[in-house]
């Protein structure tokens, strides 16, 4: 094997080499007509949103925490409400509920790491919890494919729930052939600069029904009605237009881009499919994997990715430490042994839809070379 390859996790660059020009014009027109923040260019941003995803109405915000906050507090869900969500996710999943003053309610996760339907029934049978403090549940689609929605939503009905999806992770990805976006009272987007739809800093939305869209367009803008009324205590939290016009420019490419990067997926499950545990389309998904997560055997994990480390390859993990047992939420803890297991075991592969053949052959020999050692 060749010692002076470098194979970093993400590269960004080729996104923007396949749209320069468009979107150098884009930005230079902005900065012509100092048009940086609100007006037609993020309504435009936000129609295109609805387009792609099927929602009838769309908030762009400053960022994918603050789509989250804004969402919550747009349902109503504040002080003395209890959440129900995973700790399996990125730290911002539970830091928005604990922002907004609520308290999370822990579940454990699944095969696919997602919100463990049948361990939500057993949470709401546990002597801690009690019934009316609950009152949403926020799930994520970890690594870019969604949950069991229809699950989700049956129990959300019985215990007269909202339901919040957080879909930082999973822009383009669909659900029984329907695209997240519009599946349940709000999704929650992040286009942060690695997300399967990445601007250049930090940017976000809320896509759902008009009437509540139009309560998180409140929140991010100051809890504004009109110019010089203030309804609700807000924050400031809204797109920059140079963020909208570079995210309108890639979402022209995403779904060619998604699939590129479904093909190296399925090459990577192909090839490591017995020697790794490998990430599992569930039958209701699209998966668009926002990440390409392997779960090593016998705690293999550091080893593994000290072995690539050596080999020139850059791995990740997402996530290291599962939110309640960080040391910001851990009075929220509870015990999740499947999620603090796969925490100690998930391995993130470079699986960017650029990445050149005989990068991934490279990987493969690699990961095939450590186990037969
Ligand atoms: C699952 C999940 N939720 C929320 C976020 C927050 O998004 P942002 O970084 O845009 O604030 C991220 C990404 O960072 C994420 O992966």
């Amino acid at each position: 094997m060749n010692q002076n390859i470098k194979i970093p996790f993400v590269d960004l660059y080729p996104q923007y080499e396949e749209l320069k020009s468009e979107i150098d014009t884009a930005i230079q027109d902005i900065i012509y007509r100092t048009d940086f923040i609100t007006g037609p260019t993020v309504e435009r941003f936000e129609k295109s949103i609805c387009d792609y995803t099927g929602a009838e109405a769309c908030a762009s915000i400053g960022s994918g925490t603050n789509a989250l906050v804004c969402a919550l507090k747009a349902l109503g869900i504040g002080p003395g409400d209890h959440v129900m969500t995973v700790g399996h996710t990125f730290v911002s999943t539970t830091e928005a509920i604990v922002n907004v003053g609520a308290t999370p309610l822990f579940v454990d996760i699944d095969k696919f790491y997602h919100l463990d339907t049948e361990e939500m029934r057993k949470v709401t049978g546990s002597k801690e919890f009690v019934l009316p403090e609950l009152k949403a549940i926020l799930f994520v689609d970890l690594y870019g494919q969604t949950p069991d929605i229809d699950k989700i939503k049956t129990f959300a009905k019985e215990y007269n729930l909202k339901v919040i999806e957080d879909a930082a992770q999973s822009f383009g990805a669909e659900y029984k052939g329907k695209k997240v976006g519009s599946l349940v009272d709000l999704t929650c987007f992040s286009f942060n600069p690695v997300k399967n739809l990445g601007a250049m800093g930090d940017a976000g939305a809320v896509t759902g029904k008009k009437e509540l869209i139009d309560k998180v367009r409140m929140y991010r803008n100051h809890g504004r009605r009109t110019q010089f009324e203030y309804d609700v205590v807000g924050y400031n939290s809204r797109i920059d237009n140079l963020q909208a016009v570079v995210i309108e420019s890639k979402l022209k490419k995403l779904n060619e881009w998604t699939e590129k990067k479904r093909k190296i997926c399925h090459r990577y499950t192909a090839e490591l499919k017995g020697i790794v545990k490998c990430p599992e389309e569930a039958p209701w998904s699209y998966h668009t994997y926002y990440v390409y997560v392997i779960e090593t055997p016998e705690r293999t994990r550091n080893a593994l990715q000290k072995h690539l480390k050596a080999k020139g390859i850059q791995t990740n993990i997402h996530y290291r430490s599962p939110t309640h047992t960080t040391k910001a939420f851990e009075q929220y803890g509870t015990k999740l042994p499947r999620t603090e297991y796969v925490c100690d075991n998930i391995l993130s592969l470079p699986c960017y839809f650029t990445l050149p053949k005989h990068h991934q052959d490279y990987i493969i020999k690699a990961i095939k070379e450590f186990y037969n050692s």
